[in-house]
């Protein structure tokens, strides 16, 4: 029988799912954590007493604290504290792909309004303005003119914490159609699908519509270099096609896949535990 962790905070679809896959394969034992009830003291003996741990838990800042720990105790978790950290943050993430040459939007990193006037007037208009830390599609701004830039720093500097106070600009992609969401997992590209919407942001979780993208080696290529930027084992990435090939926006480290079964046939929960339980078991995934 080998132990297997799991993370968790809220148990969403996807968390169901994963928990139904490892009940599925034989000699696995899957135990819960839920990190609202951890209580991390450093001197207490390990409270987990697993061989790996899979982080599906929602708060990122939380659960990076709690991989930290986990790692600490010498156990594996997927994702890593390292592909985590850099996940978490898309400016970390692109610096990651800029070092590799792996394609990107262009993008600038700047700290005052002055900055970035600068930044969008290099970029050219529009620009599309992020936090550093974010997901679902919130709080992006499009922007077509300096009038634009001056306001959104305005609130974000009058309103906004220190989260906030960092300006990622990046040049906006009209992209062919709608945006692609690969999954990795290991080495290989497992799926991935279109995300299409009348709004410029595709997010499934703001009814962005989901449809199978058969996986060529293209974006294979791309996903997969994408992932090992970062370090990750399980991952999801934002592509853009443009006229010159795929563009990785962001990489995904906890992603959400609900949507992406029943479009792409493909049993990517299954696949997750598989790759865990093979992890904890030592084997090479394959
Ligand atoms: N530079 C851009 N050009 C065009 N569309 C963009 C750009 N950045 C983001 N988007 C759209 O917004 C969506 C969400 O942006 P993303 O960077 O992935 O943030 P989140 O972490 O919130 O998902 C993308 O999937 C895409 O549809
Ligand atoms: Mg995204």
């Amino acid at each position: 029988m080998i132990k297997i962790g799991f993370l968790h905070t809220l148990i969403r679809k996807e968390e169901k799912l994963l928990m139904e896959a490892f009940a599925a394969i034989a000699d696995v034992e899957l135990m819960l954590f839920d990190i609202r009830q951890l209580l991390i003291n450093p001197v207490k003996p390990d409270p987990f007493n697993v061989g790996v741990i899979l982080e599906r838990s929602i708060p990122f800042y939380s659960s990076l604290q709690t991989i930290r720990y986990i790692e600490h105790l010498g156990i594996p978790c997927i994702n890593s504290f390292h592909t985590s950290h850099i996940c978490g943050s898309k400016y970390l993430t692109s610096l990651e792909l800029a070092a590799r040459h792996i394609p990107q939007p262009e993008f600038r990193l700047v700290f005052s309004l002055e900055t970035a006037l600068k930044a969008a007037e290099e970029l050219g208009y529009p620009v599309v303005l992020k936090p550093v830390i974010g997901s679902w599609g919130r709080l992006l701004a499009k922007i077509n003119d300096p009038e634009g830039i001056e306001s959104i720093i305005e609130h974000k500097t009058t309103l906004g914490g220190f989260f906030h106070q960092v300006f990622y600009i990046q040049k906006y992609i009209a992209k062919k159609g709608g945006d692609i969401r690969s999954f990795v997992v290991g080495n290989q590209c497992i799926a991935a699908i279109t995300r299409k919407s009348d709004h410029w942001i595709t997010n499934t979780a703001r009814g962005g519509r989901v449809d199978n993208c058969p996986v060529d080696p293209e974006i294979n290529k791309i996903s997969c270099a994408a992932a090992k930027a970062v370090k990750g084992e399980v991952a999801a990435i934002d592509l853009f096609e443009t006229d010159d090939g795929y563009l990785v926006n962001e990489v995904n480290h906890t992603m959400e896949f609900r949507n992406s079964i029943n479009p792409t046939g493909v049993d990517i929960p299954g696949m997750i535990a598989d790759y865990t339980v093979k992890k904890a078991r030592g084997e090479h995934y394959v």
